[in-house]
């Protein structure tokens, strides 16, 4: 199982397991977490899984995706170095303890 801690806007937080493979939306939202929305199902066709990776992981979760900077313009809140599609961060053991944050709104 891999770990996640996602941190809402009002830093409450909420740690979830996923399998690898599994991506940081698609976990949250199988487990009704509020803060993120996944409106396009992970086709990187809207911009409502937006999170910010904490700082300390964001060498493992590596860089954006093609075509995610895009899609990224679209996200509601500010978009920082940090932004990722969270739709876009597959699980994997390497990432086993992963935190990210979430903007204050998706939509
Ligand atoms: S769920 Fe739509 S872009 Fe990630």
């Amino acid at each position: 199982m891999v770990k996640v801690t996602y941190v809402a806007h009002d830093g409450t937080r909420t740690e979830l397991e996923g399998d690898p493979g599994d991506s940081v939306m698609s976990l949250a939202i199988a487990n009704g977490l509020d803060g993120i929305v996944g409106e396009c199902g992970g086709s990187m066709m809207c911009a409502t899984c937006h999170c910010y990776v904490d700082e300390d992981w964001q060498a493992a979760t590596g860089a954006r995706m093609d075509g995610e900077e895009d899609m990224l313009e679209s996200a509601v809140c500010e978009v920082t170095e940090r932004s990722r599609l969270s739709c876009q961060i597959t699980l994997s053991e390497a990432l086993d303890g992963l935190v990210v944050h979430l903007p204050e709104e998706q939509v």
